[in-house]
């Protein structure tokens, strides 16, 4: 640990930590498996720990997930059970009983999906096999592979892991991660839950059902929780396949109610008149009975339970007469996320870290905040429903809300917390919500144009990396973003709608592509840009060999000859050899072998002059192939 540590900094190892009393503060560094020291702190036993209620009801859909488990791991087989219901139905709270319940006798990983620019498309994945191997470095991923193929899937995993910039096929990564989740479950039953599917991007989706379709012989149990929107935009989830279902979780029934509110209600007296009331207007909403008598023991806020209709209004009041203190904290907590870190909070505000600590404390007793199951120790809280952050990020006022957003980008750009998410999606996530807030606020502000162009720049980087790694559908959004910030910025707008370009041709959506190089090459000859122009002319060729039904390859030969005189008299092989390339393969295919080879030859001097290593793997490829066939 030592020889990891920088000046002046203390940290802590795996073991370590664990002995740690929960005064001393620790935060995860990206070095090795190691924790840094925060801070040791005296008011942490203010907070309290009170651990959760007893669950109400269910009996009968416990009973049904332990039987669709139990098949799972009698018959090794794969099996996909997805709960849906609407916000704070208990989803998350029956999840967390069935995982209690199974936890000696299986093993057991839980992620989420997060909601919103927290990182890589992956990321519930990755965050999987953290958990199951504590890091997610060579050595700890290849510990729980066996087989021939396990150092391919640790290069995989690792890679992915990395947000590496390689090029990547993503069935390969699809496998590689599908692999690994069954060199798990041989040993014993495994089972995934997956909080907060609606919101899983469409490349996690499918590789759900890649699992469920493809991993049939050892035991794997995937337990999915959602709200019924996910059929807005998968109308097919969990039909046409045999082993992935879906149930319906509904609102506590009445005698539940009643047991839940005399639990809830302990000590604060109730009239008759005031329980009915609570109890039809939460619809069996455990969350909505919850925030209901939460309220009415809130002393400040003794009101006669008269709550408005909807949850939502419910929490917009509470969260409204909370105290100052209480609301500056939980405000700039909801800007960081459903789960942020007491210190990101500290730095946020500029406040004193006691002083935070305490008031998370009286937000904890007010159960809209908590300390996250296993990290509390080192400082990581939650809101307790995502509703509840939804409420408070919708209370903060505009101005705010810009200035708390910008804080945030600069706290993530130099955080390390956060292996294997995307700083730049995070960072560019935050900046691009701090323009959006301020330009309503003065559409002439003169700072909005560069916090844009700053936005767009790191949602342009995650956006390529994602189109590196295959995840055109992740590509194509963060590049529509970046493009958008970039409306005005020559020459950052013409690369994003050019990348754009590339991920839409990628993706198969010929038209979508032919617009954004259109509109690049406008701009590029508008500037004068010599070598984008002959770039995006080349690109707008490629594109019509795939999308042109007419268009030959012998005019695309004379066409693309003639581009490559262009680009040497513009003195620039250096840029020429994509557009040779394609002209070689149009050569090779139409018989015209040696053509062919003098292009490619001449293509591999430029790749080892330029030490540029996918245009030599390419030109190999392609020689072998002529040589061949030719
Ligand atoms: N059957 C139950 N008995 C007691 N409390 C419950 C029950 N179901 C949910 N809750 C509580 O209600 C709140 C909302 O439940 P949660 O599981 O988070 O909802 P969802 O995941 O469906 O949005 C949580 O605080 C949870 O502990
Ligand atoms: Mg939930």
């Amino acid at each position: 640990m030592s020889s990891l540590a920088r000046d002046g900094e203390i940290l802590v190892g795996r073991r370590t930590r664990v002995l740690l009393p929960p005064e001393v503060i620790v935060r995860r560094t990206r070095r090795h498996g190691s924790w840094r020291l925060v801070n040791v702190d005296g008011t942490l036993a203010s907070i309290p720990r009170r651990l959760d209620r007893p669950m109400i009801g269910r009996d009968v859909e416990l009973r049904q997930i332990e039987q669709a488990f139990t098949d799972v791991a009698e018959n090794g087989r794969c099996q996909v059970l997805t709960i849906l219901g609407a916000a704070g139905i208990g989803k998350s709270r029956i999840a967390r009983e069935f995982s209690d319940a199974i936890r000696s006798s299986t093993t057991l990983l839980t992620s989420r999906c997060p909601s919103y620019g927290e990182g890589i498309t992956l990321w519930p994945l990755i965050d999987i096999i953290r958990q199951a191997t504590g890091g997610t470095s060579r050595e700890t991923v290849l510990r729980l592979l066996h087989g021939e193929d396990r150092d391919i899937v640790a290069e995989r995993i690792v890679s992915t892991a990395a947000g590496s910039e390689e090029l990547s096929d993503f069935h390969e990564t699809f496998w590689a991660f599908k692999r690994f989740l069954e060199c798990i479950a041989v040993r014993r039953p495994l089972c995934l839950v997956i909080d907060d599917l609606h919101w899983g991007a469409p490349s996690f989706l499918d590789f759900l059902e890649y699992v469920a379709d493809w991993s049939r012989k050892v035991p794997l149990f995937i337990l999915c929780l959602a709200r019924p929107d996910l059929l807005d935009d998968r109308a097919s989830w969990g039909g046409g396949r045999v082993n992935s279902t879906c149930m319906l979780l509904e609102g506590l029934c009445e005698d539940a109610v009643h047991s839940m509110m005399a639990e809830l209600a302990q000590g604060e007296e109730l009239t008759v008149e005031a329980r009915a009331r609570v109890a039809r207007t939460a619809e069996g909403n455990p969350l909505f009975l919850e925030q209901m008598i939460a309220m009415a023991s809130d002393r400040r806020l003794q009101c006669d339970l008269d709550v408005p209709p909807t949850i939502q209004a419910l929490l917009a009041v509470r969260l409204d007469g909370l105290p100052p203190e209480e609301r500056r904290v939980i405000e700039a907590a909801s800007v960081i996320g459903r789960r942020f870190s007491l210190e990101a909070v500290v730095e946020l505000l500029q406040a004193d870290l006691s002083q935070t600590r305490a008031v998370l404390g009286s937000l904890i007793r007010r159960e809209l905040v908590a300390p996250a199951p296993d990290l509390a120790d080192v400082g990581i809280f939650e809101f307790r429903h995502g509703l509840i952050r939804d409420s408070a990020h919708r209370s903060v006022s505009r101005v705010r809300l810009a200035d708390l957003h910008e804080r945030c980008a600069r706290w993530a750009a130099q955080d390390s917390g956060r292996e294997g998410a995307d700083v730049d999606e995070t960072v560019g996530y935050h900046l691009e919500q701090a323009f959006r807030h301020r330009v309503e606020l003065e559409p002439n502000d003169p700072g909005c144009p560069p916090l844009a162009a700053e936005a767009a720049k790191r949602l342009a980087q995650a956006g390529v990396r994602a189109r590196k790694r295959s995840d055109v559908t992740a590509a194509i959004r963060l590049l529509s973003r970046a493009a958008e910030l970039s409306s005005a910025d020559y020459p950052l707008r013409n690369l994003v709608v050019n990348e754009l370009g590339v991920a839409f041709r990628d993706s198969g959506n010929w038209g979508s592509a032919r617009e954004c190089f259109v509109e690049a090459l406008r701009w590029a000859e508008e500037h004068e840009d010599r070598i984008a122009v002959l770039l995006l002319r080349n690109a707008l060729l490629l594109l019509r060999l795939h999308a042109e039904k007419g268009f030959t390859l012998d005019e695309f030969i004379t066409k693309g000859s003639r581009l490559l005189r262009a680009f040497e008299d513009a003195g620039e092989p250096r840029h020429a050899g994509q557009a040779q390339h394609s002209v070689a393969w149009a050569y090779f295919l139409t018989g015209r072998a040696l053509e062919a080879e003098r292009l490619i030859l001449r293509n591999i001097a430029v790749a080892k002059r330029e030490d540029d290593e996918q245009l030599m793997t390419a030109s190999n490829n392609l020689l072998v192939s002529v040589w061949t066939y030719g």
